[in-house]
């Protein structure tokens, strides 16, 4: 898709890393690839409306869920801290959930299913069976680790999940996150504009 036909509008993402993000979600399309979308960490909605714009244009009625506090971030653990600065506190980037579907309402776009609460308060029943594209962008090592615990296990065997931030110098946890949780475990990861691009190894 074109992104330079609708604005960005917030700074939580770079034109070249929402580039990532959008073709990676066209690629899993392209290939038919069975199930849901899944977001977690949309905050006002700036990938999100991408990626519902995305979905309208490949004529996708597929179910797209995103998930977010809607409180801001947690506290960060010690897996985050970072010599090179600090990024975030605990409680910044707190947009309601209303203002998350106003953003829709605006762009004349069918919002997702949007859930709110603590990624690890969320159960089962809370995601898709099946999930074919993730975009996980939850800033912290225990955000990040738990994304993938949810993710991981749903993933359609031709499934991709993205992630923002990594290698992100002031926010290292990302990184962290993703090298525990895949330890023992086969996968495939390569990155481009600090998005990690990971799929199964077949
Ligand atoms: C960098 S922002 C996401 C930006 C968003 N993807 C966009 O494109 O606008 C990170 C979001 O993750 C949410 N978040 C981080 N950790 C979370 C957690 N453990 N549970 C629920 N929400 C969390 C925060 O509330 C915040 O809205």
């Amino acid at each position: 898709m074109n992104i330079n036909l609708y604005p960005i509008i917030s700074d939580q993402i770079s034109k070249p890393a929402l580039g990532v993000v959008l073709s990676e979600l066209e690629r899993a399309l392209d290939n038919k690839t069975p199930g849901a979308v899944v977001e977690l960490g949309c905050y006002i909605g700036t990938t999100s409306l991408f990626i519902r714009r995305v979905l309208n244009e490949r004529k996708e009625d597929r179910p797209f869920h995103v998930y977010d506090s809607f409180e801001g971030l947690p506290p960060k653990s010690t897996q985050d801290s970072s010599a090179a600065g600090v990024d975030f506190k605990a409680g910044e980037l707190a947009v309601s959930k209303k203002q998350f579907l106003e953003q829709f309402r605006r762009a004349h776009l069918e919002p997702p299913i949007a859930h709110k609460g603590w990624f690890n308060d969320l159960t089962a029943t809370d995601l898709p069976d099946k999930i074919a594209f993730a975009f996980l962008d939850g800033d912290f090592y225990e955000s990040i680790l738990t994304s993938l615990q949810l993710v991981w296990p749903r993933l359609d065997d031709n499934g991709i999940i993205t992630i923002d931030d990594y290698r992100r110098e002031t926010l290292p946890g990302v990184e962290r996150a993703i090298l525990d949780f895949f330890q023992g475990k086969s996968y495939k990861l390569s990155y481009a504009h600090n998005i990690a691009v990971i799929s199964k190894v077949l």
